[in-house]
């Protein structure tokens, strides 16, 4: 809601609660002082370097570390490595080749467990069957897998030959399928017959099908074997992923690369117009995620065992499944299906089957668990369990809370990570054993990350509600948007001159913590003040009955906007909407008290798990709804609307 005073966003509430890391995690953390920081406040170029060097394994040095023309980076120019390599083979070469680097769970409770030596041979093998496609280096080649082992198999296999995979995600649409590959004129087409969720196959083979109807850049489609559906296969087109691994030869050396390779695209469709191509390279991504993963975990690559919950899909899976965690040669857990089947409690029967150590989820999934209760996680042995992580949207003190205690038997750091598809990798974020968290803050820019909030003209903000922006380049950023340069210059460099936008707001405590507020389109304008929705919906939360809230502006003839909230609440509780309303004035001041409260059993979101608010604010209107194709499940919204049109506004 631009306007002309200076103030970007108000800031309301105030968490007070402080945790710092207690003494038993210091004793053997990776970093318990300020080091990191001081080293790269010094020379940023020079700390991302000695990082490089330390993590990765380069073929050639780089003759320049860093090279910035506004908006467009390269990092470690002139060097070369294979990104494969470093994720693989060195690992082997040393010594670790029987060191599991996946526990595969399936859903339906089949299991695998593949070594970095197994992950190395069906890598180098699928790497031949891709050259045996056609495809060479600089080709495109898309992804549309379930969460099975082939789906990092196929990513690293590109990224032996130099191909750039642009993976999809197993939950879009033929259609978003077609634009993908289409955008990205991909040759070849990786996907499964189906795979398993919520205790049925859903296919993947005949919505790919469909897409490729609309698509004419792919010549060659490997089908793996998963769900054991029916499917039709095209002769000479299509092809079982098992019968060409058979005949494939078993070696296929790691070539440098460029440092600047490109190494993936990754579609984001943000809230308009046609997705964007993020474009990440090879030398400064990995560098990036490689030491993000080491040291936002604390991972201790011998004896942690590390399970990131998202999808290889998104950018989290790309980052802190396969590159960061492969690079690092961690042990991970990857599961392929929903958190409830068969119970409740699946996520924690696997934290304790396979003693997870360090685990890496997002706030809809805690809050989702809140509101299933904590007799779940009770059931299991969670002990094991040392460092947890958050990303995807802020976390309400609340669901930070609860985390902790519930599912981090009150002593395991939290480390809440801010980042994006764009980004590359984590950004902002404590260090377990050297912040002091507060819930609900990600606390400080990483070391050689350049973080600062602005007004509306641009203005540095010390203190108080601002815009997110990044001050100077990092080597993970995104190398543009393909195809389309002109895009990528005008969405995040033109708005504040210098800087890269994010497009989230933040506010900065008096101690310099960083509070993110979410997407800066979800701020509301009620009477002069712009309220984040963020900063509601922890009130909300922090109500002992609420599991989640999501909170809209809806245009209102007195104040401009009013907040209309929609509110889940915890599994057998109740709650009147005047109590809530109260709640909220209580917490952070009559200004952000709801105009009206819905209750709802489910809140619509995206198939990523971020809440739908565009969709809210059409009900909340009474207009009718635009796209809900990104919608996960696509019954919520209805439900809303015949909610909202029989109950009489609380006002
Ligand atoms: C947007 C990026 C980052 C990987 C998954 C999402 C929001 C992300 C946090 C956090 C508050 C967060 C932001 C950001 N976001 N992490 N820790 N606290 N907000 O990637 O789909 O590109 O979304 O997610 O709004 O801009 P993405």
């Amino acid at each position: 809601m631009p306007t002309d005073d200076a103030q970007a966003i108000d800031a309301l509430g105030w968490e007070k609660r402080t945790f710092p890391p207690s003494a038993a995690f210091k004793r053997d953390a990776l970093v318990v002082d300020t080091h990191l920081y001081d080293d790269a406040a010094e020379d940023y170029h020079g700390f991302w370097a000695r990082q490089s060097a330390d993590l990765l394994a380069w073929s050639k040095d780089w003759s320049t570390i860093c090279e910035w023309e506004l908006p467009f980076a390269k990092w470690f120019v002139g060097g070369q490595l294979n990104v494969s390599y470093n994720c693989l083979d060195r690992h082997v070469i040393a010594g670790r080749g029987a060191k599991v680097a996946f526990h595969f769970e399936g859903e339906p409770g089949d299991t695998r467990t593949v070594t970095y030596a197994q992950l190395l041979d069906e890598t180098q093998r699928f790497a031949n069957v891709l050259k045996g496609l056609g495809v060479t280096k600089g080709d495109r080649v898309n992804i549309y897998l379930p969460m099975i082992p082939e789906a990092a198999i196929a990513m690293l296999a590109c990224a032996r030959i130099g191909a750039a995979h642009s993976v999809v995600f197993g939950g879009f649409s033929a259609q978003s399928l077609s634009d993908r590959i289409n955008d990205a004129e991909a040759k070849v087409l990786v996907t499964a017959d189906g795979g398993w969720r919520r205790g049925e196959v859903f296919p993947l083979k005949p919505t790919a099908d469909e897409a490729l109807i609309s698509t004419s850049t792919v010549t060659g489609v490997v089908v793996v074997r998963r769900g054991g559906n029916e499917v039709a296969m095209v002769e000479g087109r299509d092809h079982w992923y098992h019968e060409l691994m058979d005949t494939a030869a078993a070696e296929c050396p790691a070539e440098p690369m460029d440092s600047e390779q490109l190494l993936f695209l990754l579609y984001t469709s943000g809230t308009t117009g046609k997705p964007k191509g993020i474009m990440h390279t090879s030398g400064g991504y990995l560098t990036h995620v490689a030491f993000t993963h080491k040291y936002v975990f604390d991972l201790h690559a011998d004896t942690d065992v590390y399970w990131c919950t998202a999808d290889v899909g998104w950018v989290t899976g790309h980052s802190y499944i396969v590159y960061g965690p492969l690079a690092n040669g961690a042990t991970q857990v990857m599961y392929e299906g929903v958190p409830n089947h068969p119970g409740n409690d699946r996520i924690w029967e696997i934290v304790e089957k396979y003693g997870v150590t360090i685990f890496y989820t997002a706030p809809t999934a805690i809050r989702t668990y809140m509101k299933w209760g904590p007799q779940e996680p009770a059931k299991h042995d969670l002990s094991s369990l040392r460092v947890l992580g958050s990303v995807g949207e802020p976390i309400n003190p609340e669901a930070w809370m609860w985390y902790q205690e519930h599912i981090g038997g009150g002593t395991c750091p939290i480390v809440d990570t801010w980042w994006q598809t764009e980004t590359g990798g984590i950004m902002i974020s404590p260090l377990p054993g050297a912040t002091t968290t507060k819930p609900g803050s990600a606390t400080f820019p990483l070391p050689g990350i350049g973080a600062e909030l602005v007004d509306e003209n641009g203005a540095r903000v010390d203190a108080g509600g601002g815009y997110l922006t990044l001050t100077q380049p990092w080597p993970g950023m995104l190398r543009g948007i393909w195809g389309d340069q002109e895009r990528y210059r005008e969405t995040y460099w033109s708005r504040f001159p210098g800087r890269y936008f994010a497009g989230d707001g933040a506010k900065l405590d008096d101690d310099g913590y960083l509070w993110l507020l979410g997407r800066v389109d979800d701020v509301m304008n009620v009477s002069g003040h712009r309220i984040s929705t963020t900063e509601v919906e922890s009130a909300l939360v922090s109500h002992p009955s609420v599991a989640e809230a999501a909170v809209v502006g809806a245009t209102d003839p007195t104040t401009g906007q009013a907040i209309i909230a929609y509110v889940t609440l915890r599994g057998g509780l109740e709650v009147d909407a005047k109590v809530l309303r109260d709640h909220v004035a209580h917490e952070i001041g009559a200004i952000a008290k709801p105009k009206a409260i819905y209750f709802t059993p489910e809140l619509p979101k995206t198939r990523s798990g971020k809440i739908m608010r565009r969709l809210l604010r059409d009900v909340a209107e009474g207009r009718n709804l635009g796209d809900t194709s990104t919608l996960a499940d696509a019954t919520v919204v209805g439900e809303l609307q015949r909610r909202a049109a029989e109950e009489p506004s609380p006002d």
